[in-house]
Formats: C-alpha cells, sequence, structure tokens
C-alpha cells in the first residue's frame, strides 16, 4: 500500500544520506530561495521512481537539499495538486518521503486569494487554522502507520513555530496577518457565493493546496507552520476578474519578500 513511499525514499538514499531537520514546500516564484544556501545536493522529482510530478508550467519539480545558518534544509521546489488528477495519497507522498528521510519540521507555503475584508493582495497570512472539509482527506484509506488512525487535528499548526515566525516578521519589517486557511479543490476559482461561504464559515483565506499537506505532515508527527501570500481578492471582492496572471504577477512580485521571511524562519526553527 505504502511501497511507492519506501521505493522513493530508498532511491533517494542511494544519491544522498542527508537528513533534513526541516522540509519547505515552495509555492510559485519562490524557487530561487534554495540558490541563496549552499547546496548539498539536487534530486530531480522525475528521476524517483513513482514520484508524483507537477503539470503546472514553472514548477521547477525537484528536492534541493541545502545548509542555511547550521540547519539541513529540503527544499520542495514545485508541489502536486490535487486538481491536476492526482489522488490526495499522491499529493502527500513526497512529505511523508521527507519524514522517512529523518524531517522534523514542515514549513507550507502557497498563494490565496484574500476572504477577510481587511486584508489587501500582497499580505503575507500565518496559517493559524485551517479548513479542509471540502476536500477529501489525505488520510481515507489504509492508514499509514506513522500515525493513529483517527489523529487529533486540535493543534496542526504548531504555535511556537507560527509565533516564532510573526515575531520574524515584525522584525524584519515585514507585516503579516494570521487567519484561517481554506482548502478547496480547484482548479477553478471560487463563485462570489462560494466566497461569501467561506468567510460565513470562518476562513480568512481560500487556496488549492496545503491543509491536506499540513493534515498528512501532523498525522505522521511532523511539527508544521505556514505562510499564504495573498494574491487576490477572491471573487466578489473586488471589480476586477481573477485570473491565474494577476495570482502569478503578485506572488513574483513578493517572492523577495517572502524569501527573507523563509530564511530567518529556518534559522530560527
Ligand atoms: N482562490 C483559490 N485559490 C487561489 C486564489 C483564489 O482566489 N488565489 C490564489 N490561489
Amino acid at each position: 500500500m505504502f511501497e511507492n513511499i519506501t521505493k522513493a525514499y530508498e532511491y533517494i538514499r542511494t544519491q544522498t544520506d542527508f537528513v533534513p531537520d526541516i522540509a519547505v514546500t515552495l509555492g510559485s516564484g519562490l524557487g530561487e530561495i534554495a540558490d541563496e544556501a549552499e547546496p548539498v545536493c539536487t534530486i530531480n522529482y522525475r528521476d524517483i521512481p513513482g514520484f508524483p510530478i507537477s503539470t503546472v508550467a514553472g514548477h521547477k519539480g525537484r528536492f534541493s537539499f541545502c545548509k542555511i545558518g547550521g540547519k539541513n534544509v529540503a527544499f520542495m521546489q514545485g508541489r502536486v495538486h490535487y486538481y491536476e488528477g492526482y489522488g490526495m495519497k499522491d499529493v502527500v507522498m513526497p512529505l511523508r518521503v521527507l519524514h522517512k528521510m529523518g524531517t522534523k519540521t514542515l514549513m507550507l507555503t502557497n498563494a490565496a486569494g484574500g476572504v477577510n475584508y481587511t486584508f489587501e493582495p500582497g499580505d503575507f497570512m500565518i496559517i493559524r487554522d485551517h479548513i479542509s472539509c471540502f476536500v477529501p482527506s489525505p488520510l481515507i484509506g489504509e492508514n499509514y502507520p506513522e500515525g493513529t488512525r483517527f489523529p487529533d487535528m486540535s493543534n496542526v499548526y504548531d504555535k511556537k513555530l507560527s509565533d516564532m515566525l510573526y515575531s520574524a516578521a515584525a522584525e524584519l519589517g515585514i507585516s503579516v496577518r494570521e487567519g484561517v486557511y481554506m482548502q478547496l479543490s480547484g482548479p477553478n476559482y471560487e463563485t462570489p457565493t462560494e466566497v461569501r461561504m467561506c468567510r460565513m464559515l470562518g476562513a480568512d483565506a481560500v487556496g488549492m493546496s496545503t491543509a491536506c499537506e499540513a493534515m498528512a505532515a501532523v498525522h505522521c508527527g511532523m511539527k508544521v507552520c505556514g505562510i499564504s501570500c495573498i494574491t487576490n481578492m477572491a471573487a466578489g471582492m473586488s471589480l476586477k476578474p481573477l485570473s491565474h496572471e494577476e495570482v502569478k504577477e503578485i506572488a513574483d512580485l513578493k517572492a523577495p519578500q517572502l524569501r527573507r521571511l523563509i530564511l530567518e524562519g529556518i534559522k530560527r526553527s
């Protein structure tokens, strides 16, 4: 059932004995962060047996293992999404491989639409909690033996790590919000009524990744934190129609600031 994880792990171990302290999933526009680190080893996803490969243009599709400030860091440059047609098990498979390599901490980043009216495009949001129940749980099916069958989700986002990110941002002069991330399946953006529903249910931002990844990581015992880049106000909140181009433009514009926050977060983690 989980042989693909073992096979991928065994292939990686033929290439490197690197044990990450922390893994960072990089959303679009953030790939270059790995270039600022001391490289140890790079492995393309396409070379790893059974590894899910993204169909989204612009994703590099590789692990970059580096050293930053004395920490061993595994960057995931590119990830697969549920909307690409992968099952949830495949979506979270890379995180389980990272856990098998010894990773204890996971930092997730993403682009998201702002649902909270006080947010603005370009804001960052530290994820305090999520709503994932509109997409299938990645934990459905045979239980991944690293975790329990009915895992507690009271504290998915580690409070200490999240507080650390918040103070790191303040010291860097980067303003951040905090809030609840809601995952929907995509690939379509929401209707204005769906966005109203998200807000009524307590969401501050909406996106198409991350919550399922956080759940799978917590299930196998990793500490998790997450940062959303609010690339646009969600549907119906501004007069402009939504476009992937706008999302990419804001993500690229804000990438240098987010890179600084991620680097500082890694050092303090
Ligand atoms: N909705 C869902 N996902 C997103 C959005 C959005 O408005 N912006 C970036 N990712």
